[in-house]
């Protein structure tokens, strides 16, 4: 059976060293790469947060970029549904993609709901210390079914839709996230200056 979470299935591979380091690009880009994983229920406001940083971070000249949970349904992740074990390869296969980008200098800003602790711990492995930057973007069910932005958790609850995370399928919050947005009290722009204000200070990136 398919099992992505094994060693290769593929022999004789070899891992090519290039002739850049981190500290290579670092230096070009002005900032080291980072992924800011953002986590949280369908309508929590993790792609509005993510873009309007994003927005804020090219500003300032950073290299940014966001990696969108329905857009990369589309695409990469076309294959992949709801169920539990699509979910879990929904976030490895953006782990790995979210690794590379920040392997290129990226700061990379994912909005997942990724549901499962464990999955966002695996990704968390994959980076330097410092470089995964949990970001949880805390709505509660109510609020989130309330503004329904794309109208799912009606459907859900008309029967619709089944495995909708926060109804019929689990969502494991962060335990100890780096940034923890109440968004209840946050506007966007200060959740997104909440988030800039942790990059700020951890010197993921310099004085503008
Ligand atoms: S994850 O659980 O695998 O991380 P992902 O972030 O890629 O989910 O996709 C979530 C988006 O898919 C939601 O914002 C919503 O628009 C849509 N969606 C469709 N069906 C479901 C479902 N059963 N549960 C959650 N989201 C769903």
């Amino acid at each position: 059976m398919f099992n992505a979470m094994s060693a290769p299935k593929a022999q004789n591979l070899t891992w090519h060293i290039g002739e850049v380091d981190r500290e290579a690009r670092a230096a070009a880009h002005g900032h080291r790469g980072a992924v800011l994983w953002f986590t949280g229920l369908s309508g929590s406001g993790k792609s509005t947060i993510g873009h309007r940083v994003e927005r804020l971070l090219i500003e300032r000249r950073a290299f940014a970029y966001v990696l969108d949970g329905d857009n990369v349904r589309h695409g990469l992740n076309s294959d992949l549904g709801f169920a539990a074990e699509d979910r879990i390869e929904n976030i490895r296969r953006i782990g790995e993609v979210a690794r590379l980008f920040a392997d290129a200098g990226c700061l990379v800003l994912s909005a997942f709901i990724s549901p499962y602790r464990k999955d966002r711990d695996r990704v968390r492995s994959l980076l330097p210390d410092g470089e995964f930057v949990e970001v949880f973007v805390d709505t509660p069910l109510e609020i989130c079914e309330a503004r329904d932005p794309k109208g799912l958790y009606k459907k859900a609850r008309a029967g619709e839709i089944s495995n909708f995370t926060g109804l019929d399928a689990p969502y494991e919050a962060p335990e100890r996230p780096e940034v923890h947005l109440e968004t209840e009290s946050l506007s966007v722009d200060e959740a997104a200056a909440q988030v800039i204000r942790y990059l700020d200070e951890h010197d993921i990136i310099g004085a503008s």
